[in-house]
């Protein structure tokens, strides 16, 4: 087993760079000063085959193992912030108003680092590992994690199988949790507009009223779920923009409304985007009213795979031991653009613990520098585990 206080040294000099990456946040392509941060760190570590640029602000860069031959793999950490005006209180908050770290992006990009550096140092393996950093997870389409698969990074480095990390508030920090499979949903957002027909809300009976057709339809949808869904398979439908008329007495000619979905099987993803636009459609006619409609699929369900879902367990428990290490949490609804690279490339992500600090997204989180260590060792162990020397 692995002891984490062999990362004490490190530790130190990462929750400097943490907290420098905490006070200047910055979003989503726009990673700008973060990216040049974390080049310059990487070069500083004697690493040389970098690329900057990926995607506008993404990095990719190369440690070769010194046992010789053998596959590349990719580590993967984010480094966008959020557009939320920070309320941590702590003596390292944002320095830029209405931008912070409330995701943990800070962290991931710290403890990547420090593994970039131990590696770079210690080349105990064979292979290669690519340091993947990419901008702009918290934004929607095209996201960065999409890009960055898009400008085929995979191919180029010949990447045959991809982890990640995000920080969990919740779990006890030096514990890791992770399932097999489906471990984070798909996200995608509807458009629904209802054309009716306006007219004097005294006189109902001259207009087709498309306010109460939305209500019907609203709640159409709601029976999707709980009357055409098997209920042991996720499926989330949430109605969350209504936008009618702007005055009491006027029935409006139509009524825009929006929504997304989460699910955690492409069968039932599917199923979803045909079935909202039938039972919107079919309540709308049955009025005498129709729709537009408009399906947009965002983020891919988060799939870990089944052979490197196990490596990172075994690579977690080697480090924290059996007990500390959860493999059968339950899937969250949440999404993670980190889906684009397990689409590209079989791999997997574990959560590590935070403690007990605020949620994330939450004006009050701050990455928990207590983690730190064990984000760097879980990087350390599963590349020295999946590229042990032959
Ligand atoms: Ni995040």
């Amino acid at each position: 087993m692995r002891s984490i206080e062999q990362f004490g040294d490190l530790q130190r000099e990462v929750i400097e760079w943490r907290r420098y990456l905490h006070e200047n946040p910055e979003l989503d392509f726009h990673v700008d000063n973060t990216a040049r941060f974390v080049t310059e760190k990487l070069a500083s570590f004697g690493i040389n085959r970098i690329e900057t640029g990926i995607a506008e602000t993404g990095i990719v860069a190369l440690i070769q193992g010194e046992g010789g031959d053998g596959p590349t793999i990719g580590l993967r950490a984010d480094m966008d912030a959020l557009p939320i005006l920070e309320a941590s209180n702590k003596p390292w908050s944002s320095k830029v108003p209405g931008k912070m770290h409330a995701c943990g992006h800070d962290g991931h990009t710290a403890m990547l680092l420090g593994a970039a550096k131990y590696l770079a140092n210690t080349r105990k393996f064979s292979g290669c590992v690519a340091l993947i950093f990419q901008p702009a997870e918290e934004v929607e389409l095209p996201s960065g994690g999409l890009k960055m698969v898009e400008s085929g990074i995979m191919d180029r480095f010949n990447i045959s199988q991809i982890f990640a990390m995000h920080n969990s508030p919740g779990i006890e920090v030096g514990n890791f949790a992770i399932c097999y499979g489906p471990m984070m949903a798909s996200q995608d957002d509807f458009d629904i507009v209802v054309k009716g027909k306006g007219g004097h809300a005294a006189a109902p009976h001259r207009a087709i009223d498309p306010v109460v057709i939305a209500a019907q339809i609203i709640l159409g949808l709601q029976t999707l779920v709980s009357r055409n869904t098997d209920p042991t398979e996720a499926l989330v439908i949430s109605v969350t923009k209504l936008k009618a008329a702007q005055a009491y007495n006027i029935i409006p000619d139509q009524v825009e409304m929006a929504g997304t979905v989460r699910t955690l099987m492409p069968s039932v993803r599917d199923f979803a985007e045909r079935q909202i636009c039938m039972t919107a459609r079919g309540i709308a006619r049955s009025a005498g009213a129709d729709v537009d409609f408009k399906y947009i699929r965002s983020v891919p369900i988060t799939i870990n795979h089944t052979k490197e879902t196990s490596l990172a367990i075994k690579a977690a428990r080697d480090l924290v031991g059996s007990s500390s290490v959860d493999d059968k949490i339950k899937a969250r609804m949440g999404a993670e653009d980190f889906a684009y690279m397990l689409e590209a490339r079989p791999g997997a992500m574990i959560y590590i613990g935070n403690g007990s600090t605020a949620g994330l997204h939450h004006p009050a989180y701050d990455f928990n520098d207590d983690a730190l260590p064990y984000g760097i060792g879980y990087w350390v162990n599963l590349v020295e585990m999946v590229l042990a020397g032959r």
